[in-house]
C-alpha cells in the first residue's frame, strides 16, 4: 500500500520500505516466539490442518474463473497487524484469538446489539461466492469466500433515517497483533461505505474460505468483502459496525487522502498517485515479468453496481 510499487517491476528508491519501518519489522521478527511456522509447499487447495468446515450453497453470483491456489491465498495477505510484508500474516497471525469474539453493532441504528461469532454463523443461510478481490498495489486473487449478505446483519438492527454510511472498526490488540507497535496505519484498521453500497447484495458478511472457516490471515474471525472496491475497503477481523450520518475517515484515507479515497472503486482509468490501475496480475498465475491483465472497471462488476455511482464523477470521488 503505501510502500508498495506497481508500476515498473524496479523498486525506485523513493518506493522502498521506509527505514523507521524496516526496523519496526525486524523488531517484530525478533518477536519471534509469537511466529508460527507456515506449512510450506503444500499443493493447490491444500486445507489447513484441523480447520473447521464452513459450507455454503453455490452463488449464482460467483465468477467461473479459476480460483486462486489455497496456498497463495493463505499465504500472500495485507493484514498490517500482522507485519507489512505478504508473508507476515501467515507467519505471525496464528496467535489471534477468534473466541470468544463479539461484534457490537451501533450508531444510527433501532436495535443497536452485540452479536457473538455463533451468532453471526446462524444469521442467515452461507453461500459460497467466488469473487476476485482487486489490490491497488496490482495483484488480483479469485477466492471462493463463505458467507452472506452483509444486508441481512443490517436488516436486523433497522438502520435509522440518519443512517447514510456504515464504518467497520476491526480489532487492535497489541498483545495479539504485533504490527500495531508500527506507526504505519493509526489503529484500529478502520473502513467504511455508504448504506446503500453495504446493503449491496454483492457485499458479503464473510466468515469463511474454501469451505472452511476463515484462517486467520484472511481475517478470521469475520469480515467483510466487497468485491468491486480495491480490496483494502474489506476489513478483516472486525469488532465494531456503526451507522453514521456523516462519511467516516478509513484508515488509509487518514494515512494518504491524495492517495486512498472513500470510494476506492476499481477504477482502471484512474491511476493511484504512484502508480497506474490499468493492468493486473493474477497472484499463482502471472509472472511478476508477464505480461499482466487488463483491469475491469468497477473489477467486473459493472453491470451490478455502477447504478449505485450515475451522475457522480468518478475522477473526483476516487
Ligand atoms: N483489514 C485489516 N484489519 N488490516 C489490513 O491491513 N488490509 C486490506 C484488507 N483488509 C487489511 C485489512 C488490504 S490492503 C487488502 S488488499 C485485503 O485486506 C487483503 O485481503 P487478503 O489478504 O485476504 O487477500
Amino acid at each position: 500500500m503505501l510502500f508498495r510499487i506497481a508500476q515498473s517491476d524496479t523498486p525506485a528508491s523513493s518506493e522502498i520500505t521506509p527505514r523507521s519501518t524496516y526496523a519496526d519489522r525486524r523488531r517484530l521478527m525478533l518477536t519471534g516466539a509469537l511466529a508460527a511456522p507456515w506449512l510450506a509447499g503444500l499443493p493447490a487447495r491444500t486445507h489447513a490442518a484441523g480447520a473447521a468446515k464452513l459450507a455454503g450453497r453455490a452463488s449464482p453470483l460467483s465468477t467461473t474463473e479459476k480460483p486462486t491456489s489455497y496456498k497463495d491465498a493463505t499465504s500472500y495477505n495485507n493484514f498490517f497487524e500482522f507485519g507489512t510484508e505478504k508473508e507476515d500474516p501467515a507467519r505471525m497471525a496464528s496467535i489471534l484469538k477468534t473466541r470468544p469474539w463479539t461484534v457490537a453493532v451501533e450508531g444510527e441504528v433501532l436495535k443497536p446489539r452485540s452479536f457473538g461469532i455463533d451468532d453471526l454463523l446462524k444469521l442467515a443461510p452461507m453461500e459460497e461466492r467466488v469473487y476476485r478481490l482487486r489490490c491497488v498495489e496490482g495483484w488480483s486473487m479469485v477466492i471462493p469466500w463463505v458467507g452472506y449478505p452483509l444486508a441481512e446483519l443490517i436488516r436486523r438492527v433497522e438502520p435509522t433515517g440518519n443512517a447514510k454510511y456504515v464504518e467497520f472498526i476491526t480489532l487492535a490488540d497489541k498483545a495479539q497483533m504485533p504490527g500495531l507497535w508500527s506507526s504505519v496505519l493509526d489503529w484500529p484498521y478502520a473502513e467504511g461505505l455508504r448504506l446503500d453500497e453495504a446493503m449491496h447484495p454483492l457485499t458479503l458478511l464473510t466468515l469463511g474460505i474454501y469451505g472452511e472457516v476463515l484462517p486467520n490471515q484472511n481475517g478470521a474471525p469475520v469480515r467483510v468483502v466487497v468485491p468491486w472496491k480495491y480490496g483494502f475497503k474489506s476489513g478483516k477481523s472486525i469488532v465494531k459496525i456503526r451507522f453514521t450520518e456523516n462519511q467516516p475517515v478509513s484508515s488509509w484515507t487518514r494515512a494518504a487522502p491524495h492517495e486512498y479515497g472513500f470510494y476506492s472503486n476499481v477504477n482502471p482509468d484512474v491511476p493511484h498517485p504512484r502508480w497506474s490501475q490499468a493492468t493486473e496480475r493474477r497472484i499463482g498465475e502471472d509472472g511478476f515479468r508477464q505480461k499482466k491483465r487488463k483491469t475491469l472497471p468497477f473489477n467486473g462488476y459493472g453491470d451490478q453496481v455502477s447504478s449505485l455511482y450515475a451522475g457522480m464523477d468518478l475522477r473526483k470521488f476516487f
